[in-house]
């Protein structure tokens, strides 16, 4: 079981309260930092809540959901550490895992509905990094973030 930090914005809420109270019933350590309502609200403040708390070791995952996945990632890549990825289907989801060590994942309410993001946050869950050739890459987009520090 991992622990899970999840946000949204109000264009994503349906979607990330779902997911909240699925991988919570799976048994997961869940942490959910909002939004919690349709009021609008500014889709970086929750991208910084879920990406400051997987930088800091505070969640193993986190995942994002706003109107396109797009905004939310790209914010939350941001921040140190954070590998955010927008995934519109299982393949991505694992391959983000798999090469990419993506370590947020990032879905588009507006986009994907909700049997495909349920599907989308299994596989990426479900899959870790392949490390070898990938871990020299991963590495690499590390030493861009050091270079520019
Ligand atoms: C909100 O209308 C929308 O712009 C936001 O949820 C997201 O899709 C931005 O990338």
């Amino acid at each position: 079981m991992a622990r899970i930090v999840l946000g949204s914005d109000h264009a994503g809420v349906r979607t990330k309260d779902h997911l909240v109270g699925r991988l919570a019933a799976a048994g997961h350590e869940v942490e959910d930092v909002g939004t919690h309502g349709t009021e609008s609200v500014d889709y970086p403040d929750f991208a910084r809540k879920v990406a400051i708390r997987v930088a800091e070791g505070r969640a193993d995952l986190g995942i994002l959901v706003c109107g396109t996945g797009l905004g939310v990632s790209i914010a939350a890549n941001k921040v140190p550490g954070v590998r955010a990825a927008v995934c519109r289907s299982e393949y991505e989801a694992r391959m983000a895992r798999r090469h990419n060590d993506a370590n947020v994942l990032c879905l588009g309410e507006r986009v994907t509905g909700l049997g495909l993001a349920e599907a989308t946050c299994d596989a990426f869950l479900a899959e870790g990094f392949e490390g070898g050739r990938h871990a020299r890459r991963v590495e690499k987009i590390h030493a861009i973030e050091e270079e520019l520090s």
